[in-house]
């Protein structure tokens, strides 16, 4: 199993640690594990020329370090986003990578890839804001494509914790070594749900009469305005 991780952030705290709990269960799988550390691998906040969207991925003006990323997730069976909650949300870092992403949402112009690929997402909270962080999340990788996304959210109790002290670090150790478990089941069967194919559905039908000639251009270079399928 190829796995990328994307962690929003280069702190060494609650999220690194329960992402690690996770990277040791697949390890012991032999998987090959990438990891994308936000913002060291990734900085750039996006400048809102939609240039993306309107004309090409290729003409935003962090494209060459938005594409290297991309090539990443492409060959990936595994996409992990683990992020901690702050002001009810993921990281700024790791949100101006979705906003890069946009373009790719099945709205848009939809990466062949992503159907069939798995997703899990990791985030860790002091108190309040895992499900708001996750549904935000959950948003994003199913808009691009990807049909089983698996949650796991901690909430901590405590700013600057040092995961070792918990007194329920035991039971995380069993909730991930479960979450693990099916995670593994679906990278085995890698389906794309009746969701995904419903709104591919949809969005092939707006496609049609599409408003935005960069995105219907592509539907139809890839077939998909006649029948074909990326799944
Ligand atoms: C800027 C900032 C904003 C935060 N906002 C929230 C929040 O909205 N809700 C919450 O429960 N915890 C919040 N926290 C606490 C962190 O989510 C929590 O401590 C988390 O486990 C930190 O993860 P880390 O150790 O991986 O950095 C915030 C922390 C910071 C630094």
């Amino acid at each position: 199993m190829k796995i990328l991780v994307i962690i929003g952030t280069p702190h060494k705290g609650n999220t690194r640690a329960v992402t690690d709990l996770f990277l040791d269960e697949f390890r012991a799988d032999g998987a090959d594990i990438e990891e994308i550390v936000l913002p060291r691998d990734f900085g750039e906040t996006c400048l809102g020329c939609a240039n993306c969207i309107l004309h090409g991925e290729d003409k935003c003006p962090h494209h060459e370090k938005v594409s290297f990323i991309v090539e990443k997730m492409r060959a990936a069976d595994l996409i992990i986003t683990a992020t901690p909650v702050f002001v009810y949300s993921c990281t700024g870092a790791m949100k101006s990578l979705l906003d890069h992403l946009a373009y790719m949402w099945l709205v848009h112009r939809p990466d062949e890839s992503m159907f069939g690929k798995i997703g899990l997402i990791i985030t860790s909270a002091g108190g309040a804001g895992v499900k708001e962080t996750v549904k935000l999340l959950k948003s994003n990788m199913s808009y691009w494509g990807i049909s089983s996304v698996h949650k796991f959210g901690v909430t901590t109790m405590k700013m600057n914790g040092n995961y070792a002290d918990y007194k329920d670090k035991d039971k995380i150790k069993r909730q991930v070594k479960v979450t693990a478990q099916k995670v593994r089941k679906s990278v085995e069967r890698k389906k794309v749900g009746f969701g995904t194919k419903f709104l591919f559905g949809i969005f092939g039908m707006t496609q049609k009469n599409g408003w935005n000639k960069t995105d219907s251009d592509y539907w139809k270079k890839n077939g998909w305005l006649d029948g074909k399928k990326p799944f």
